[in-house]
């Protein structure tokens, strides 16, 4: 084996590598239960990359066939039923870990200098993912697919000046059909998950470079001994490989639970009405996207019209995705961590959560005046939580970083 190894080594960097990335890669050695979600998204990446390959070998990208392929994988081809619920629930299962993952930054500062990159990637991976899940959403073709689909790309079509050309160019059609299902196969089985590595390992590649943020928002760097290692930092492996299969366990029970006991999850994962094959001559009553898009649908419900044109609620709904770009040059606090941050950052932190959560919640309920007007009461304090947050964090109490990190 060691012959082998060295005329690999000889050849490729693979001990270089294996050291560089694992056993002689320091990290803070304070990590918390935050920081289980980053290797979390890899395995649920890998759960929908493997799942939806065997998908793709009974699904029919065709608008006659699409909805019967799927029940063909639900009913005849053997456990048809669990990949597939291994895949609709993994879409879900995306979104949680990646809010949490989200969350996690915006808790102890990750985003701010020098991690501005490891950040970028991360919102560039957000947005993929979101047109991942919608295009992915089409495919089954039942009605909430189908109308939907038919909803969201006629937003485009409020864009000033080349609105309709923009939406019949997406489509490929005046109506979503055949060619947009076969387009948005396309993108969904290999263009975008192409992008989404690449992006996945440029953020990475990032984050090595700089080293990871920690709970205390200290940089680990400043204090080494004399071989040059971190004071605070232990290897990666196998410290954290160790930690990281414990939250892959814990994961990978609840999954299951839910793949195997409640994979619709009450409608929130799958829809009653995606259970109806697609018809574009019947309108559904109510039209919701999935909950993962639900805070930003209420955000577009809340702003009303002008002129008759739905332009003002779209551009809201965009630049609430956009503006997550910012927040590391939004953000003076002198301090990264949440831990000695004062309470203007605390209370605008909890406003903000209880916006998006609120919204969500909004976003899947009917609008209602009522909740029309909560909802817009509720884009204000998600716009303030950015817009002001130079004021606020510039002007916050905070208490002095500690030199070295507080693990007990
Ligand atoms: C497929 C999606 C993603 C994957 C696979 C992924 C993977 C990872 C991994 C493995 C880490 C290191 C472990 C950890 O800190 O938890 C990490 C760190 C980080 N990620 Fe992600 N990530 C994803 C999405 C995102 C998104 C959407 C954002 C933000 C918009 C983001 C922002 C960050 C930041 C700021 C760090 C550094 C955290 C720190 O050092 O405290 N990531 N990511």
């Amino acid at each position: 084996m060691e012959k082998l190894l060295n005329w690999v080594d000889a050849r490729f960097p693979l001990t270089a590598t294996w050291k560089a990335h694992l056993s002689e890669y320091y990290a803070p050695k304070n990590f918390n239960f935050w920081y289980y979600f980053g290797s979390l998204a890899i395995l649920v990446l890998v759960i929908q990359i493997v799942t939806g390959i065997f998908l793709t070998m009974n699904y029919k990208p065709d608008a006659s066939q699409a909805f019967a392929s799927v029940e063909y994988i639900m009913r005849d081809v053997p456990y048809g039923w669990l990949i597939r619920y291994a895949h609709s629930t993994g879409a879900s299962a995306f979104f949680i870990v990646v809010y949490l993952h989200m969350f996690r930054a915006m808790l102890y500062g990750s985003h701010r200098k020098p991690r501005e990159l490891i950040w970028i990637f991360g919102v560039l991976i957000y947005l993929v993912l979101m047109a991942e899940a919608f295009m992915g959403y089409l495919l089954p073709w039942g009605q909430m697919s189908y109308w939907g689909a038919q909803v969201i790309v006629n937003l485009f079509a409020a864009v000033p000046f080349i609105g309709e050309d923009l939406s019949i160019w997406i489509r490929g059609d005046y109506v979503v059909s055949d060619a947009t299902l076969n387009r948005f196969f396309a993108f969904h089985v290999i263009a975008l998950p192409l992008v989404l590595l690449g992006l996945i390992a440029a953020h990475i590649v990032a984050l090595h470079e700089v080293g990871s943020n920690n709970p205390d928002g200290v940089e680990i760097k400043k204090k080494k001994d004399e071989q040059g290692r971190p004071l605070d930092g232990i290897p990666f492996h196998p410290y954290y490989t160790v930690k990281d299969i414990l939250g892959v366990v814990v994961f990978l029970i609840v999954f299951s639970a839910i793949v195997f006991f409640a994979p619709e999850m009450n409608g929130y994962f799958l829809e009653a009405n995606n259970f109806i094959p697609a018809d574009p001559l019947k309108t559904p009553e109510h039209i919701a996207p999935v909950w993962y898009f639900t805070p930003y649908y209420a955000i577009l419900r809340a702003i009303p019209p002008m002129f008759g044109s739905q332009f003002p609620g779209v551009l809201a709904m965009g630049v609430a995705v956009l503006i997550f770009f910012l927040l590391p040059w939004l953000d003076r606090s002198p301090v990264k961590s949440i831990r000695y941050r004062g309470p203007y950052f605390k209370i605008a932190l909890t406003l903000f959560v209880i916006a998006f959560i609120g919204l969500g919640w909004l976003g899947i309920l009917p609008a209602t005046e009522l909740y029309t007007w909560i909802a817009r009461v509720l884009t204000v304090v998600y716009f303030a939580f950015f817009l002001l947050m130079p004021w606020y964090t510039k002007h916050d109490a905070h208490k002095q970083e500690p030199e070295r990190v507080t693990a007990k």
